[in-house]
């Protein structure tokens, strides 16, 4: 059975575009039923609109507090019967209540080798810290933030010249390489968490 997948971003939606040409190609047993933004004008809902799927757009401010917005957005996902949720550059916290409605079916992607330089602007922390690579990690969301159980990471080189562009785009080439393998795997039910660790059975 192909997994009912739902696409969360809050901007380009690069990552979004990787895994949904990856579904194209056949290499993932899933379909992007739904897409929700928090936003109304950004690049993942315009993508959504040319791929002809559905899109919400769900923002937190027009939603007195946060559990009405949580409602908001389960309420949504249940309709569309979906399986498991993609937050691709998604810039929003999502509170318990909706990690523990989905727990072990949400996956992230972060521009750092977690555990390292979790939360904003990883790529500007890592030129900062001076080390000498980086990466991009994909992993399950939990309570925490940028701290669920990891199921793929990428390494990267940071050069002397680097700026958080170059940098940034370099972790990017790779996002776009190991988002989809992780989909493919969550969609082979192929992902097992065994404590906080992620086991492979494939
Ligand atoms: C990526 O760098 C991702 O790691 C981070 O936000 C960025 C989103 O880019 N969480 P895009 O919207 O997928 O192009």
């Amino acid at each position: 059975m192909r997994k009912r997948l739902a696409l969360f971003g809050s901007g380009r939606g690069s990552n979004g575009e990787a895994i949904y040409k990856a579904i194209k190609a056949e290499h993932i047993e899933g379909e992007i039923v739904l897409i929700i933004s928090d936003r109304a004008n950004v690049g993942i809902v315009e993508k959504g609109c040319a791929w002809h799927i559905p899109v919400h757009v769900v923002d937190p401010t027009h939603y007195g507090n946060g559990e009405a917005w949580t409602q908001a957005m389960l309420d949504i996902l249940q309709e569309y019967e979906v399986d498991g949720i993609l937050l691709a550059g998604y810039m929003r916290i999502l509170l318990p209540t909706f990690v523990q409605a989905y727990r072990g079916k949400i996956l992230n992607i972060h521009p750092s080798l977690l555990p390292a330089f979790k939360g904003m602007q990883a790529q500007k922390q890592a030129l900062l810290k001076g080390v000498k690579y980086t990466g991009c990690t994909v992993h399950f969301v939990d309570e925490g933030m940028d701290i669920g159980p990891i199921i793929a990471q990428a390494v990267v080189p940071v050069y002397e010249d680097d700026t958080v562009d170059t940098l940034s785009k370099r972790i990017l080439h790779e996002e776009h390489r190991i988002y989809p393998e992780a989909v493919r795997l969550f969609c082979n039910d192929a992902l097992e968490i065994v404590g906080s660790r992620v086991v492979i059975r494939e």
